[in-house]
């Protein structure tokens, strides 16, 4: 059984963004999944793919704010920063065993779901006034 699951109302309505948060979500479940065994290298490994699959992410939807002249470009972006920050710092305090599990999932949950279902979700609705995307 999945950790965390999708739902409905972290949809931006953008394809290629909900894929890859999707896709986020999958390699969130699976540093839970290695957590669950215990197992360092593959805790290690989802973290570090973790790190990798938001850094291509966050430059795609960089990518769409150049494109479509996104007026919250500057913030979104601020926001992309602070968020990969955070999560680098977190994980680090976990990896030195300064926090627990727990708490770095609670983190994580936290950073991924406020992120979209705020920030990413108002970019959708900017794309949908503009009639870019459909409603
Ligand atoms: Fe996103
Ligand atoms: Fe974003």
């Amino acid at each position: 059984m999945p950790f965390i699951n999708w739902s409905k109302n972290l949809e931006t309505g953008i394809d290629s963004v909900d894929e890859q948060h999707h896709i986020l979500l999958d390699i969130l479940n699976s540093v839970h999944a290695s957590m669950a065994e215990g197992d360092v290298s593959a805790i290690d490994a989802s973290f570090k793919k973790l790190m990798e699959y938001t850094d291509f992410h966050f430059a795609h939807e960089e990518k769409l704010f150049a494109q479509f002249n996104y007026p919250f470009t500057a913030s979104h972006k601020r926001e992309h920063e602070k968020l990969k920050l955070e999560a680098q710092e977190r994980i680090a305090e976990y990896k030195a065993g300064a926090i627990e599990m727990i708490d770095i999932l609670a983190f994580l949950i936290d950073w991924l779901q406020e992120h979209i279902a705020t920030t990413d979700k108002r970019f959708g609705d900017y794309l949908r006034l503009k009639k870019i995307i459909s409603a």
